[in-house]
């Protein structure tokens, strides 16, 4: 009787308050525990240097409602954000798939959340409340790759593109739901064609304070994160996963790309990729990046730098600690082109570019099959060295600590397990190698090296350096 009584009431309260599309409830879902508690990740072992502002509780609850048929929920997302920013908490219910067909310019945030519930909350039929634990909320985006290439958001920045952009102040998103970029499509068509643009799964851009945890990223078409004119952001326990089914490789599918931005953590990720776990391009300040396992990748990267001619790069105060690498191309990757244009690849040339990479941290990292245990070179994009030794960078690199390595590197470069390259000894210095024991598979530790001033007292190079 009292139970009856009590579920009457439950579906009065939600038929009144679940009626608009994207239904709205003050705070009755959270009241009764419905929606999920905004996850309590401390910054640490290692924080930047600055604080990280504080995030006021949330008051209401906005449900998105999914029109469970595969057409496009974008506009149901929409409103759900708009009737709950300033203050609210917007929910995508657990075991519900979302679809998004439609670029959404997310840049207005402040003050709200966006999470999972719990439970899966599409109310009525009430009787739904309570289903299974182990179906995740997912948001899918659309395929439709004719449309992206020409709605996806311009980042500036190496022709990126992102499926939508996330900005404002003083935002959290989390939940445990996934996102899923359905990126085989892409896969296959970049194998035809180099030059489409392939969005990127989650683009937080000009952000000011937030949390984004507790997330599964899949199948990007591209990188799966980007940050750009950002500050202030943490980013907890993300898994990043895809692959492509065909024949065609998933190509370019960094773990995250920070452009533009300063105080930023980055930590306890689990990233199986097929390109840089983490990247730090131009004008990265004070990022931490720890407690990250990182399968498959190029490492974790400061870089490219110096690709456009005349502009200015600044990387610095980055600490890296406690990385397991595995199956990837490197560990700890510097890499700036240098002072001559260069082509990598059709869709990827450059050099010429001036600033510095300065202050950066690697500490303790475990390898394993990873083919260089460290790369630093300033001469990106140019195989010529001769050529990039007359034309030295005009980017410099200095006080870069790499130290605490310990694993064995793949076959790939054996007897080598390092490159140190820089283009001239006039634009690098103290770059300190310490406490390194990764030997090759048949037991070596050799490097290249190259024009860094005392680097053969701190490693043991094959060539003679010019420094
Ligand atoms: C960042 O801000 C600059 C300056 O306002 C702007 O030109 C640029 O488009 C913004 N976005 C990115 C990704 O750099
Ligand atoms: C952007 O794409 C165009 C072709 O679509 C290419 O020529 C150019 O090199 C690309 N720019 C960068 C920086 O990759
Ligand atoms: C990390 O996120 C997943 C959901 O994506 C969640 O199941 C797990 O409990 C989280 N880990 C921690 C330590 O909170
Ligand atoms: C596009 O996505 C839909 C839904 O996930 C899928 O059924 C379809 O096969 C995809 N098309 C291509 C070309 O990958
Ligand atoms: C290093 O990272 C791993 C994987 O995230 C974690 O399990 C471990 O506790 C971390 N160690 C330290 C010393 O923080
Ligand atoms: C780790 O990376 C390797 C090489 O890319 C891949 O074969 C393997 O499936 C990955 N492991 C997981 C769990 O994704
Ligand atoms: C990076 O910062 C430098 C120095 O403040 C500035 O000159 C340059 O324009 C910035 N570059 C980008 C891409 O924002
Ligand atoms: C160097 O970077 C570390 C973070 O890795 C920071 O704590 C320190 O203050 C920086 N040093 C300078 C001189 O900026
Ligand atoms: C490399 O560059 C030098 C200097 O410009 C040139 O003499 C040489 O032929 C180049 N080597 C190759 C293999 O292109
Ligand atoms: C950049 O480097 C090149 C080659 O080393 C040099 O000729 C040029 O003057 C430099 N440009 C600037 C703006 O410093
Ligand atoms: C850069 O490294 C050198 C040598 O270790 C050191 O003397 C100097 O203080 C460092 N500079 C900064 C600003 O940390
Ligand atoms: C260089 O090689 C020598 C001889 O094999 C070895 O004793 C020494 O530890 C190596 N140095 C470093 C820094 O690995």
């Amino acid at each position: 009787m009292r139970v009856s009584l009590l579920l009457a009431v439950a579906l009065l309260e939600a038929s009144a308050v679940f009626a608009t599309p994207s239904v709205r409830g003050t705070d009755f879902l959270s009241s009764r525990g419905l929606v999920s508690k905004r996850p309590n990740h401390p910054i640490g072992p290692h924080r930047p240097g600055k604080a990280f502002p504080s995030s006021p509780p949330r008051t209401k609850t906005c449900v998105v409602k999914s029109h469970r048929d595969g057409t496009d929920d974008s506009q149901n997302i929409l409103n759900a954000i708009k009737d709950c920013n300033n203050g609210g908490h917007v929910v995508f219910s657990h075991g519900e798939k979302y679809i998004i067909g439609t670029a959404l310019d997310l840049t207005f945030l402040k003050n709200i959340d966006l999470g999972t519930s719990l439970h899966f909350v599409h109310i009525p039929p009430i009787y739904e409340l309570n289903i299974p634990a182990d179906i995740q909320g997912t948001i899918q985006f659309t395929n439709d790759t004719a449309y992206w290439q020409a709605h996806a958001f311009r980042q500036v920045f190496q022709n990126a593109t992102t499926f939508f952009q996330l900005g404002g102040s003083d935002v959290n998103v989390y939940g445990g739901g996934t996102l899923d970029g359905n990126g085989q499509a892409w896969y296959d068509l970049y194998a035809r064609d180099i030059y489409i643009l392939r969005p990127i799964l989650f683009g937080t851009i000009g952000l000011h304070g937030g949390r984004i945890e507790d997330l599964n990223m899949r199948y990007s078409p591209q990188w799966y994160n980007f940050i750009a004119n950002s500050s202030d952001v943490v980013f907890s326990n993300i898994s990043i996963s895809g692959y492509s089914k065909s024949k065609n490789t998933a190509k370019n599918t960094d773990g995250i790309d920070t452009y533009r931005s300063d105080n930023i953590v980055i930590q306890d990720w689990h990233v199986d990729n097929g390109d840089d776990c983490v990247s730090f391009k131009p004008n990265s300040t004070n990022i931490v990046v720890q407690n990250m396992i990182c399968n498959g990748s190029h490492g974790i990267s400061v870089g490219s730098l110096g690709q456009y001619l005349g502009e200015v790069d600044i990387v610095k105060n980055i600490y890296v600690y406690n990385v397991s690498m595995s199956n990837a191309s490197d560990g700890a990757r510097i890499k700036v082109w240098p002072g001559i244009s260069s082509a990598l690849s059709g869709d990827l040339q450059g050099g010429g570019g001036l600033g510095s990479v300065f202050n950066i941290t690697y500490d303790t990292m475990k390898i394993s099959n990873v083919d260089y245990a460290i790369e630093i070179t300033q001469c990106y994009g140019q195989k010529n060295l001769t050529l990039c030794n007359q034309f030295p960078s005009n980017l410099t690199i200095s006080n870069v600590t790499v130290r605490n390595f310990k694993g064995t590197t793949s076959k790939k470069y054996d007897p080598l397990v390092g490159y140190l390259v820089c283009s001239s000894p006039m634009v690098c210095s103290n770059i300190n190698i310490e406490n390194i024991n990764v030997k090759s598979p048949s037991g070596t530790s050799l490097y290249t090296c190259g024009s860094i001033p005392g680097i053969e007292r701190q490693v043991n190079c094959t060539t003679k350096s010019d420094g």
